[in-house]
């Protein structure tokens, strides 16, 4: 389990100046849950998880894992943080590399990745020689080869087509279904969070606080039509709109 306590982030700018993007965050992330988090622009949602990450530091608050060992994130970006001079199996490769797993394992380990994510035949390839969802696809398998404790993933869709990302979406659903990883997710479309989340935390506009919290009770997999989603929809816009007034 992942404990949030109590996370505030100031950032000074060059003349003094203070902004505080996160004011007094607690979160509790069971192991195996999917977590979304919505708000605003500028409400401090990638802040936070790059102080999870330990990309940032907080300024006050801690991040602790609570039971099973120590805290190991894997990061996916909105922009496909691929190392564009590395084939797919490269970049997929890479993490058991840098831990010093022999090429042989490494590499079937790698391409059974490549298989279940659909990139088979596309091994050779570079990054430029992708689709936008070939390539986060990519990076989702480059941060679950490495067996991370919890995936944060900051609008990992954002850049895709509509139809993409909703291939992308059921694409996720099985994967964390079938792994049970936790996951954190950022996300601006709220049809993607009730569709994947256990639950959904609502940021205020900056600084960012915590006021909403939605345990989304739908079983899964879920269908977008559905008059239980329509509730949950409805829920989040009121919030939203009120929150971006
Ligand atoms: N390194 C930094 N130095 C100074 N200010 C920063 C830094 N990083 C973020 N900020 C500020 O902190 C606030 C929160 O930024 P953050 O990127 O976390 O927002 P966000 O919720 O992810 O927004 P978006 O939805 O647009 O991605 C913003 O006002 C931003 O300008
Ligand atoms: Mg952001």
């Amino acid at each position: 389990m992942l404990e949030i306590d109590n996370l505030t982030k100031t950032f000074t700018d060059n003349k003094g100046g203070e902004i505080c993007a996160l004011s007094d965050v607690s979160l509790k992330i069971e192991a195996g849950q999917f977590v979304s988090v919505i708000g605003p622009s500028g409400c401090g949602k990638s802040t936070l998880l790059r102080i999870i990450s330990g990309l940032d530091n907080a300024t006050k608050g801690s991040v602790r894992v609570v039971k099973n060992g120590s805290l190991n994130a894997g990061f996916v970006f909105q922009e496909y943080a691929l190392f564009p001079w590395m084939t797919v199996l490269d970049n997929i490769s890479l993490g058991p590399e840098i831990q010093g797993v022999a090429v042989s394992k490494r590499v079937d380990k790698a391409l059974s990745y490549i298989e279940r994510f659909e990139l088979k035949g596309f091994e050779n390839k570079y990054p430029k020689e992708l689709s936008g969802g070939m390539k986060q696809r990519v990076a989702i398998a480059r941060t679950l080869i490495n067996n991370p404790s919890i995936i944060l993933m900051d609008e990992p869709f954002g850049a895709l087509d509509s139809q993409t990302r909703s291939m992308m979406q059921k694409f996720l659903y099985e994967i964390w279904s079938e792994s049970k990883k936790t996951i954190l997710f950022v996300t601006h479309n709220i049809d993607e969070a009730i569709y994947l989340s256990d639950s959904i935390v609502g940021l205020s506009k900056r600084p960012g606080k915590i006021l909403l919290s939605l345990q989304v009770e739908m079983p899964f997999p879920r269908n977008v039509t559905e008059d239980e989603f329509n509730r949950y929809r409805t829920e989040i816009i009121t919030f939203l709109n009120r929150e971006n007034q």
